[in-house]
């Protein structure tokens, strides 16, 4: 029997990987689950994050079953996909830095890892870079400011000199790739360009969709019937869920962890 997909994120940010996967699949039946009371998590210790994630996928799973889950959040899938693959017996796709075709790209180069601090400095970034980087060398930052002004840019305008302000640790350096070890970040892809002139700017989405394309066959709904859930009553204005063919936010509880 065919269900729809699901994907969860702490907020917005899973929504560049559902562009990717929408590419691939357009017509694809989905629900996006936004802990909105959560975000920024990069604010909150390993063990709330793991908490939360659990829970969104338990109450979205409440609302409809789902074929596939997808965890949009680097921070959450480098902690604990093996709890949800312990939980469903459904596939679960998760989102990790790309680590290895940056660094295979340029061998041998100078490559920067932007993240969450929680993924940034993680033992699973440490096997990522021992296990592939080819050579590069590779620099971390972190930074839970760029995740709220992805957020905010949903709502406004890049903001271009906040930006710069927050990467300005990082932005005096010539990079040959810069990884966007966070699904919010490509939504501030332009700007971010603009700050790393000259560096190729790297995100695991169109990973993801292909992973989703082959594990899904059979198992995914179609028909663009869609949900949206949220933890907290926020959510990007109507004409960008529009993009999305997404109905109005439907609020979900996070059972023992409030919202
Ligand atoms: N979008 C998430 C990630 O890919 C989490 C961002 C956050 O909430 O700090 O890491």
């Amino acid at each position: 029997m065919s269900r729809p997909l699901l994907l969860v994120d702490s907020g917005s940010g899973g929504f560049s990987v559902l562009d990717a996967i929408r590419a691939r699949l357009p017509d694809l039946s989905y629900s996006y689950a936004a802990d909105y009371a959560g975000c920024p998590y990069g604010d909150l210790d390993i063990e709330q994050i793991i908490m939360r994630v659990l829970s969104l996928v338990r109450a979205a799973q409440e609302q409809r079953q789902h074929g596939l889950i997808v965890v949009a959040c680097n921070t959450a899938s480098t902690l604990m996909l093996e709890h949800l693959r312990d939980e469903y017996a459904i596939p679960v796709v998760g989102v990790v830095p790309a680590i290895k075709p940056a660094c295979a790209a340029y061998p041998g180069g100078k490559v920067l890892l932007l993240a969450t601090p929680q993924t940034a400095h993680g033992a699973y970034l440490d096997h990522l870079e021992s296990q592939f980087a080819n050579g590069a060398s590779i620099d971390r930052f972190a930074s839970t400011e760029l995740v709220r002004l992805a957020e905010k840019s949903l709502h406004r305008d890049q903001q271009m000199s906040a930006i710069a302000v927050a990467m300005a640790p990082v932005s005096g350096q010539r990079y040959d790739a810069v990884v966007l070890g966070c699904t919010h970040f490509p939504l501030l892809r332009s700007s971010l360009q603009q700050v790393f002139a000259g560096a190729e700017l790297i995100d695991s989405s169109g990973g993801i969709a292909a992973r989703v394309v082959s594990l899904g066959s059979g198992l995914l709904e179609f028909g663009a019937d869609n949900a949206f859930y949220v933890t907290a009553q926020l959510a990007p204005p109507r004409n960008f869920l529009d993009r999305y063919a997404l109905p109005a936010a439907q609020t979900i509880y996070l059972r023992n962890i409030g919202q």
